[in-house]
Formats: C-alpha cells, structure tokens, sequence
C-alpha cells in the first residue's frame, strides 16, 4: 500500500508522442512522484527520456518485461501503438503494478475484455488516458449533467472531425497496428466524453459506414504533410448510429480527411428534455426559461487579472495526471473506469463491423 507521503515509483513504456508530450513533462511536475524506469524498441528514446525525466539512476530497457521484473515499480504507463496495448497492460498488471494505458484501451473488445479481466484478478488498478474529461469544459458539462440540468439525455453526437491532419508518423497508418484510422485514433475521446455525459454504457445496436476516399490522394496539404497511399491501409472517415438500450441515440462522426469546414476534435452535443448541452467553443448550454430560449456561456477563466490567471488548473494533462496518482494512493477512485472504456471499444468495434458487413450490429 502507497501511503499519502510516499513517492510513487513509475516505469513509462513506449517513450514516443504522448509520452514526451503528455505523461512525462505532467508526472514531472508532481512532486510526489519519481520516473525511475523506462523502455523503447528504439532504446535511444528511453535514454533520452531518462536524461529528461529521470531519477539519475533510473533504468533503460529494450524489452518491457525486464522492467516489469523490477519490484520496487508501483505504477506503469503504457504509451505504446495500438496493438501492444492489451499485452503490455495485461503483463503488468500481473506483475502486481497499477496501470495507465493510453487510448484507445485496444484494438478490439476481446483484447479490451483481457485487461479488464487483469485488473481484477490483479487486485491492480487499470485506467485509460482519456485526459479530455479533465479539462475545464468537459468538468463544468458533467457537473450540469450530474445536476440535473439537461433531464433525460436522448440524443448526442460525438464529434472528431478534421479537415486533413491525417497523422503521418509512426504506425498509425498501419490497420494491424492500430486496429483502425479515425473512429478508433480520435472518436474514442468524443465517445468517451459523449457516454460519460450521458453516464449511459448499455448499447444495444448501430449501424456504421467507413471510407477510404482520399487515402490515394497526393499533394494533400495535410497538417503533418503528405501521407504515403502505400501505407494508409485504415479509414479515412467513419460514421456510426448507435442506439442505446434505453432508445437514446450517439452519432458518431470522425474523420482525419474530409472535405469540410466545421472541423472539431474531442467535443460532444448532449440534447436532454431540460436541455442541452455542448463544447463548441468552450461550453455551451441551451434551453427555454420564462418562455424564452436562452444560451449561457460559462466564463472558464479562472483570474480575472491581465497576469494572473487564478489558482485553478487548466491543464488537463497536469490535472489527470494528478487525479490518477491520488488514486492510486487510495485517495479516490481513477476518473476513467476500464469499463467505461471497454464500452467505448465495443461500440467502436459495432461500427466496424456494420461498416464491413453493411447491417446493423447488435451488441
Ligand atoms: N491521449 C491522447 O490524446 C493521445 C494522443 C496521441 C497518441 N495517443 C496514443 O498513444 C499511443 C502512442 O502514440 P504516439 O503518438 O506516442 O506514437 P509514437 O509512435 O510517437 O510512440 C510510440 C513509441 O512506442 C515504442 N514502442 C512500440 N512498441 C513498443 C514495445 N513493444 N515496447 C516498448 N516500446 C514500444 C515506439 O518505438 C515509439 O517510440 C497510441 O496508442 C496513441 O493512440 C494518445
């Protein structure tokens, strides 16, 4: 058991993208926490990792299960490609550590539903890195949702749609990597946000539709610059119909390329009987009072001085970061549960399938 004062020991696989962009410049800002281990196919990434984020005695390994063998590791972050999520998160939490994998939780419900299983024959805690919940817009939207402010949520959409930021390093491309483009890379964080606002996980069947139309396209102005056809074997756009077993209703809309204006990432349309709600342009509620219709625009700035910005937090790495190490040390429970995210996966999954197969999923 970690007590409040202690240190908390972490081990980081996979030291690429996120793991130099989010876990470990947030983690190294707790001071209650120490990177004592990391690992890379690429070993020189773990040594640079080290030099930037470590205890001076921390360790470098090429295979992740060396550093599982390290007993004195409590904690593991799994920042790996897609695939190698399930293996790794299930070989550690049979280790006996506590495990923050990065999104999406797999590469389907199967790999998903082994770490769910993990987690709790281990004892250990699992939790996925869906830090969106923790910014300032999406914690305000859930307040109202737990409120009561929005009745019954029946209709939502989630929304992940860019114009042409098809990611172009790594694997991402790759189908048997990543299990899929779009719906599985950035859906997932609108899908996570969409169900946790409606605190709905029961799905019971969709009907979805997958495209590779400009995946052949060259001189593509695309954000990270041109993709190679040859290689992008996923999706460039997807769309599902989910209907959920109590008749509400998530669309789900995702694209890396699309020829569209009204592009968002990570944001969610939640429409209730007492009304709705969204994160367009930071958080937006709408609804009818007094016979009149009204829109209210939460001001989320903390300060109110040219300089100062208030004590409040908005980093929502920082933030997440901070609540998953308190739960780990038994303080509170991980914001994200593995089966909320194994509900996201399955209902991913339905939308491929359909997609494939051109009928509706049944869950
Ligand atoms: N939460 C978010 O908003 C967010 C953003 C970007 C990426 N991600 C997720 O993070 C994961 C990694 O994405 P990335 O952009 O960092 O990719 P990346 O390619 O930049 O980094 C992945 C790293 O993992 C290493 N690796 C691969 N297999 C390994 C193994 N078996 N053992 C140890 N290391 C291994 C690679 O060499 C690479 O350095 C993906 O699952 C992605 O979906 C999440």
């Amino acid at each position: 058991m970690i007590g409040a004062n202690d240190k908390v020991r972490i081990g980081i696989i996979g030291c690429g993208g996120i793991a130099n962009g989010k876990h470990m410049p947030s983690l190294k800002r707790l001071d209650d926490v120490e990177m004592v281990a990391f690992c890379d196919i690429i070993v020189e990434r773990a040594e640079l990792a080290k030099q930037q984020y470590g205890t001076p005695d921390a360790a470098v390994y090429e295979d992740y299960k060396k550093l599982l063998e390290d007993e004195s590791i409590d904690v593991v972050h799994v920042c790996t490609p897609n695939r190698s999520h399930s293996f790794i998160t299930v070989d550690a939490l049979n280790a006996g550590k506590h495990v923050m994998c990065e999104k999406p939780m797999a590469i389907n419900s199967a790999e998903a539903k082994k770490m769910l299983d993990a987690s709790k024959t281990s004892g250990k805690l699992l939790t996925i890195g869906y830090q969106n919940r923790q910014t300032p817009g999406a914690q305000y939207l859930k307040k109202e949702a737990e409120d009561g402010t929005f009745g019954d949520i029946y209709y939502a959409k989630a929304l992940a749609l860019r114009r042409r930021a098809v990611p172009t390093w790594g694997v991402f491309l790759n189908e048997y990597e990543q299990g899929g483009g779009p719906l599985i890379d950035i859906a997932t964080h609108a899908l996570d946000l969409t169900l946790w606002m409606m605190n709905n996980y029961k799905p019971k069947c969709c009907l979805g539709t997958a495209y590779h139309k400009l995946n052949n396209q060259t001189h593509t102005a695309n954000a990270w610059g041109d993709w190679d056809p040859e290689k992008f074997t996923v999706e460039d756009c997807a769309f599902g119909f989910v209907v959920m077993e109590n008749g509400a209703t998530v669309s789900v809309e995702s694209s890396w390329a699309l020829n569209m204006l009204d592009t968002r990432e990570a944001t969610t349309v939640i429409c209730g009987t007492k009304a709705g709600g969204d994160l367009i342009n930071g958080v937006r509620i709408n609804g009818v009072r007094n016979g009149r219709r009204y829109e209210l625009y939460p001001n989320l700035e903390a300060g109110g001085v040219a300089f100062y910005d208030g004590v409040d937090n908005n980093d929502a790495s920082l933030v997440d970061m901070r609540q998953w190490i308190n739960a780990v040390k038994g303080m509170n429970a991980p914001c994200v549960l593995p089966e909320q995210a194994y509900t996201v996966t399955r209902i991913l999954e339905g939308i491929y399938e359909s997609a494939k197969s051109g009928t509706i999923y049944n869950f």
